[in-house]
């Protein structure tokens, strides 16, 4: 089988500066690929490069594939024909429409290709959104949103979903929650690729990592392997509390 997300040299720059430098990234499929990283990292500009999504438009070189398909660079609705559905930074909920409408929203505007979920599924996954299905977007909280945010990719049916920094502003509890409902789904056969700052709840869900800095991959493997890796350690591991 072939990796469903293959990164090859890819360089993303904003004018002269180089925000992105990666020689190789791949996600196999059904399997959750987690890029962590610090402030400024580059994890918002790796992930939007991928899904081709800025209003800044860097300057990108390099390869995406996706299933072995070329993908950089292309318009937006090639690439959710390929599958690729992203969840933003910010979260991409229309403030307007009910949770519902969203929900129902979600549906209309690709499908994708992947494994489809029903109204009922998002519910399931997400029970706190069946009680809130009559609420404006606009008037969840910031885990609720993130629910129905990641609700509305599902429904396009993706073959990789890919969330920029899910845990962002929520509680710790909460991030948890999330995370296991994303491991779930990825347990169910999704393929999700997914940039945190939040390492321990990525380490805790993941199958792969990749740390970024400045743009650079530093070091990559297994989870298991990772978790054991100095750099990893040293830089955040060492410093936990309790
Ligand atoms: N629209 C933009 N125009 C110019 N430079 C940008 C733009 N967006 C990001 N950058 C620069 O690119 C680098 C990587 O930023 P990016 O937002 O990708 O990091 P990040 O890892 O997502 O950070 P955060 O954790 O804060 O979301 C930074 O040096 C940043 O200043
Ligand atoms: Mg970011």
């Amino acid at each position: 089988m072939s990796a469903r997300l293959q990164v090859r040299n890819l360089r993303v720059a904003y004018d002269r500066n180089l925000a992105v430098s990666i020689e190789h990234l791949t996600v196999e499929p059904g399997t959750l690929a987690a890029v962590i990283g610090a402030n400024g990292a580059g994890k918002s500009t790796l992930i939007n490069a991928i899904a081709n999504w800025s209003r800044a438009a860097p300057r990108l070189s390099g390869e995406i594939l996706i299933d072995d398909r070329a993908v950089a660079g292309k318009p937006a609705d090639l690439l959710a024909r390929r599958g690729v559905v992203l969840v933003p930074e910010g979260r991409g909920v229309f403030m307007g429409l009910t949770v519902e409408e969203n929900l129902r929203a979600g549906l209309s505007a690709v499908n994708a290709g992947g494994k489809t979920y029903s109204l009922a599924d998002i519910y399931t996954l997400f029970p706190r959104l069946r009680e809130r299905g009559t609420t404006p977007g606009g008037s969840l909280s910031g885990g609720e949103r993130q629910m129905l945010a990641i609700g509305r990719a599902l429904r396009m049916a993706p073959r990789l979903l890919l969330l920029d920094e899910p845990s962002i502003g929520l509680a710790p509890r909460l991030v948890s929650l999330l995370l296991e409902t994303i491991r779930a789904l990825v347990d169910g056969g999704l393929t999700v690729f997914l940039v945190e700052q939040n390492v321990h709840a990525a380490m805790a869900v993941a199958d792969s990592l990749y740390l970024l800095e400045r743009g650079r991959v530093v070091a990559s493997g297994s989870v298991a392997a990772m978790r054991d890796d100095p750099r990893i350690i040293e830089a955040y591991l060492g410093a936990r509390d309790g």
